[in-house]
């Protein structure tokens, strides 16, 4: 069976035909009523995104595919674009009608450079039946989209840096505001979204914003795709309703005994077993789509570890909370190995974490502590068998 049965369903150009049919702003409000947010990890609704570009004036504006695909444990965006690419493009083209952007462009990860000869073919494929490039089928659209490879750094999948790597220079993050609907690529209005997210939009545009909304949840509609890895029977790229529970989920990829799960990657959150019944939506457990299960023999301290020598390795280095911070992080963990870490010095680790979450000037640092402080708080057990006990 095929892993994303929605999208093998879809009627080629059904999205782009639509939108082709529509205003600018009727294809936004079909977005928006869908209630789609973004899949790579944020969930910022799709439809404000757009509007905003829409309504910034400049000579030239930008859709930006966001298919860097770094975040450990995620590889969905690889599998949508390998088998659907016709609708990733279709998406493309339908957001550079509703933005007014003649210029797409696919940021794909370096490691994925296999798949640019599958993807040039397409977008030729494309060309060759107008639905890219001048006119496209008959509209007043002129619409083309490139690709650009990116170096393998995991910051360029965040946007500013991502913006700033298509620019030419290091990838490092901006400050923000102004945010890139306003000034993004050649300081031009850009909207950057995730592969998921466009391929969703030419769905929505087909078949329409109640069709998207009658699975998922008030506030995470529709479906999702999933990276599933780790201990479980079933591992794979999975498409299922928001709002399932990871109970739910486990089951489906034969995970049942997992004693924690990795939700939204590296820079997400460890849930343990306790609450496998809570739901993978924004509003309770948010993901960019990434599941690690951890199985009953996993050292949680492995794990961490694994996690910290990562955001060292990643870290820009531009700002001190995140350049220091994962650091000590992963220095207080090999602390903990060693029977040297006190339990005052957890706790300084604790709140050094915090800290990280609100002093970081990206989203890495940012997030980069979650996994600590979801271990800390939730396999205590575990990890004071770790601590002297005069410590
Ligand atoms: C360190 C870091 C890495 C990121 N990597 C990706 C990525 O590989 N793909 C992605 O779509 N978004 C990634 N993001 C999120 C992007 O900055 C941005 O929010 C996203 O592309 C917006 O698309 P969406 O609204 O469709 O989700 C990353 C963010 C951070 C902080
Ligand atoms: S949080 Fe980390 S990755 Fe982001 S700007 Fe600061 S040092 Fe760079």
């Amino acid at each position: 069976m095929s892993p994303l049965p929605t999208y093998d369903s879809m009627i080629p150009e059904a999205g782009l035909r639509a939108a082709l049919a529509l205003d600018r702003p009727r294809i936004i409000s079909e977005i928006g009523a869908s209630g789609l947010k973004g899949r790579g990890g944020a969930g910022f609704p799709t439809a404000v995104k757009w509007n905003f570009a829409a309504a910034a004036q400049a000579d030239k504006k930008f859709v930006i595919c966001n298919a860097d695909e770094g975040e450990p444990g995620t590889f969905k965006d690889r599998v949508i674009l390998q088998e659907h690419a016709d609708l990733v493009f279709e998406g493309m083209t339908v957001a550079g009608k509703a933005v007014g952007a003649h210029e797409g462009i696919l940021f794909l990860r370096g490691e994925y450079t296999y798949l640019r000869g599958h993807l040039e073919a397409v977008l030729a494929g494309r060309r060759d039946r107008n639905l890219l490039g001048k006119g496209i089928l008959g509209s007043g659209l002129d619409f083309d989209i490139r690709i650009f490879m990116g170096a393998g750094a995991y910051i360029c999948g965040e946007e500013t840096a991502l913006i700033e790597a298509l620019e030419g220079f290091r990838g490092e993050p901006r400050n923000r505001p102004p945010f890139p609907v306003n000034t993004g690529f050649l300081g031009r209005p850009s909207i950057v979204n995730n592969v998921e997210t466009l391929a969703w939009a030419a769905c929505i545009l087909g078949r329409g914003a109640d069709w998207f909304r009658s699975v998922g949840t008030e506030k995470s509609t529709g479906r999702k795709i999933f990276s599933v890895s780790g201990d479980c029977a079933r591992p794979g790229v999975y498409e299922f309703p928001m709002g399932l529970t990871v109970a739910e989920l486990l089951k489906e990829v034969g995970g049942e005994d997992a004693k924690a799960a990795q939700i939204g990657g590296a820079a997400g959150q460890c849930v343990p077993a306790k609450d496998f019944g809570r739901s993978i939506a924004f509003e309770d457990i948010p993901t960019g789509g990434s599941i690690i299960v951890l199985g009953p023999h996993r050292d949680m301290l492995d794990v961490l570890h694994n996690f910290l020598e990562f955001f060292v390795d990643e870290s820009c280095g531009q700002c001190a909370p995140c350049r220091l911070g994962n650091t000590k992080l992963l220095e207080g963990l090999e602390m903990l190995r060693n029977g040297t870490c006190s339990m005052a010095y957890l706790k300084e680790l604790c709140d050094l974490g915090g800290t990280m979450q609100v002093a970081s000037k990206c989203g890495l640092g940012q997030s980069s502590p979650n996994a600590f402080l979801s271990v800390v708080e939730n396999f205590r057990e575990e990890l004071m068998g770790r601590i002297p006990t005069h410590a």
